[in-house]
């Protein structure tokens, strides 16, 4: 039996094991009177189909989060496995985010193309979290890619599911090892 890896820093454990739920990778946005804004989250979760609503959890000291809170909208950008760059790109300050960045033009917040999945949301609530907003959001339109692979984020690391050749590599290589 594996023994799980706890120190008497519980901070640090903390940490390190919610490191560990592997996440998909988003880019929230809104629009502001001096242009769009945004950043990288991955603490985006689902909350109810009636009504159609999720939750994002924002840094109180975040740009982002105070735009959000002025323009009472946002929107969710799944990101594709593609789109790393855009993650760390989303994840930075000092850097024009939507630089070269194409949008989809249907919508009153800014919508990254060639996304996995998109949700444009009204804020229903924004609930203190301790050092982060809950953000609530009704779904007010919502569209998917289903060709279009997820980026992941594991242990502070993207990554990204693997294609099926390379599943069925692995498992063929584990049944190798389990004969040897
Ligand atoms: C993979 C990844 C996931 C992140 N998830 C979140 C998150 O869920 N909530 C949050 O407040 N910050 C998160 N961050 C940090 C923000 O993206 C970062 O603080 C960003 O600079 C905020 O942009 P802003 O200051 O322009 O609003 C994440 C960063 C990375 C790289």
């Amino acid at each position: 039996m594996h023994t799980p890896v706890a120190t008497d820093d519980l901070t640090q454990t903390y940490r390190c094991a919610i490191a560990r739920f592997c996440t998909g990778v988003t880019v929230i946005t809104t629009n502001t009177p001096d242009g769009p804004v945004g950043m990288t989250a991955s603490a985006v979760t689902s909350l109810s189909l009636d009504p159609l609503q999720l939750i994002v959890c924002i840094g109180n000291t975040l740009a982002t989060k105070s735009a959000i809170t002025e323009t009472g909208r946002f929107a969710v950008n799944v990101l594709s496995r593609d789109q790393e760059h855009l993650a760390r790109r989303f994840a930075s300050r000092g850097v024009n985010k939507f630089a070269g960045l194409e949008l989809l033009a249907d919508h009153d917040v800014p919508v990254l193309a060639n996304t996995v999945a998109h949700f444009v949301c009204e804020t229903a609530e924004a609930i203190p979290g301790g050092d982060h907003t809950i953000m609530i959001g009704d779904v007010i339109a919502c569209a998917y890619d289903p060709d279009i692979s997820p980026l992941l984020y594991y242990g502070s690391a993207f990554g990204s599911l693997c294609d099926e050749a390379t599943h069925a590599r692995l498992g063929f290589e584990m049944q190798i090892a389990a004969m040897a």
